[in-house]
């Protein structure tokens, strides 16, 4: 005979498995603070954690990130089978390191790293560390090949506000002085016009990018590329340049294979590329390449065999998967240099036909002169100024499920405020049309409820065409 409370809790198991919202999880607060005495059946969990992330944003409509959202569903697969598989565990996983250093060699060559060249490379967490790696390799390069007798000099590092936030955090962590060549209102790249001034004999690197965070544009590459060689000639100091193309080390070079950017230039000693960005993988990877492995200083290389025989380590992390790395590689065999050409090259068309059409709304005006990169970057045109704001309309269209971010511009040209577009594969042209009706219809809303005394200042009367 069962007892009333060995009664009861059969009867609340029983209960329990008809159904996953039947179940008593789904009638009491979610663990928050504690981890919870008992467990729950899988499902339950499932449920619980699926249905409330239901509130997060739909990464198919997010334009803000450069970060992939859609793979194949045989990438899904080949994620999902190799998601127990440790990265750094190279000698219990020998294929998933082969595989690996087939990637740095196809990505070296797509980087026109010379064919008898001693180029290395690794892969990242993303383009975060990857630049902070190559940063600190070149840190150490300058330090044990210095000339200075001034042995407290202080390393600096030389980069534009165009910046993305990594290279900042670099200085602070790794205590190099940090030089930023601020922009101006009218020019969001670094130029190589400025640049002597800023640079001496304990300048580990100058940072230059391949399609900007801010706006997607290309630093000036190939004059900045001249000036240290330059330098190198008139005061022998040898500065290299990082190459942080996180989002155009992979489109350039199916977009516009003719353009030097990368280790055909002299003085680019390493390069980073989000191999989670137009590498098109989901996030967790990033490449950086070193156009000679005599640029790492064996004193950063970490020789471990508690995994079993002796792996040599460069990385600012240990453990980590092996599923992206592997996505990576199913990507570059699946696409082939065709593939990633049509996507890119598809990418760009849809840029061009969603710029034209937000042109034609009189709206706004593109803060650069021809893209590079599948980003539109926008601001309102000065008659508008007064009726609505880019971070209104950004607001706005996140009530449609579009997550397009608005933000100023770094510093002398912060008075700048921009939506940004970043188009990726899974943004067809009818997406394009929605996108800019709703962007249409939120500026007319705003330009209808603007005070009509204020309407009457304007010398201009905002003229708004709906597409
Ligand atoms: C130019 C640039 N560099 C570096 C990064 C950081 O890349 P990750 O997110 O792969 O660490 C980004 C991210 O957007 C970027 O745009």
């Amino acid at each position: 005979m069962l007892s009333h409370n060995a009664k009861l809790e059969k009867e609340i198991k029983e209960y329990d498995s008809l159904t996953s919202y039947g179940n008593r999880h789904f009638s009491q607060p979610i663990p928050k603070f504690e981890i919870p005495e008992d467990g729950m059946p899988p499902e339950v969990a499932y449920r619980l954690i699926h249905d409330e992330l239901n509130l997060d944003g739909n990464p198919s409509l997010n334009l803000a990130s450069f970060v992939t959202t859609w793979m194949d569903d045989e990438a899904d697969k080949l994620i999902a089978e190799n998601n127990d598989k440790n990265f750094v565990d190279n000698d219990e996983y020998p294929q998933t390191a082969f595989i690996h250093r087939r990637i740095v060699n196809m990505l070296a060559k797509l980087f026109n790293a010379q064919e008898d060249s001693n180029f290395a490379g690794t892969c990242t967490i993303g383009s975060s560390e990857a630049i902070m790696l190559a940063l600190i390799a070149h840190k150490w390069y300058w330090r044990e090949n210095r000339k200075t007798k001034n042995v407290n000099a202080l390393p600096n590092i030389v980069m534009g506000a165009d910046v993305h936030v990594v290279w900042k955090k670099f200085a602070k962590y790794f205590d190099v002085e940090l030089r930023m060549i601020p922009m101006k209102e009218d020019c969001y790249i670094l130029t190589a016009e400025h640049l002597e001034d800023y640079i001496d004999e304990n300048t580990i690197a100058v940072g230059v990018v391949i399609g900007t965070t801010f706006t997607g544009q290309i630093d000036e590459i190939n004059e900045i590329n001249d000036l240290l060689e330059k330098i190198k000639e008139s005061k022998g100091w040898d500065i290299p340049i990082h190459v942080d193309a996180a989002s155009g080390g992979f489109v350039i070079p199916f977009t516009d294979p003719d353009f030097k950017w990368d280790f055909r230039l002299s003085n680019v000693r390493s390069i980073n590329v989000s191999g989670h960005k137009y590498g098109l993988v989901y996030p967790g990877v990033g490449w950086v390449i070193f156009r000679d492995a005599k640029y790492i200083s064996e004193e950063l290389i970490f020789n471990v065999n508690y995994l079993g025989g002796e792996l040599p380590s460069f990385s600012l992390n240990f453990s980590k998967g092996s599923s992206m790395v592997l996505a990576q590689y199913y990507n570059l065999l699946r696409l082939g240099m065709k593939g990633y050409t049509n996507i890119m090259e598809n990418l760009m068309q849809t840029s061009y036909y969603l710029l034209d059409k937000i042109e034609k709304t009189n709206v706004f005006d593109c803060l650069t002169e021809k893209l590079v990169l599948p980003v539109i970057t926008i601001k309102l045109k000065d008659e508008f100024l007064d009726c609505t704001s880019v971070f209104e309309i950004s607001e706005k269209l996140r009530q449609h499920g579009w997550i397009v971010p608005a933000y100023t511009l770094p510093s002398n040209a912060e008075n700048i405020a921009v939506l940004r577009i970043v188009i990726k594969e899974n943004f067809s042209r009818s997406m394009a049309d929605i996108l800019v009706r709703h962007i249409n219809e939120i500026q007319k809303y705003c330009v209808l409820s603007l005070d009509k005394s204020k309407q009457q200042k304007h010398h201009k009367k905002p003229q708004i065409n709906i597409y």
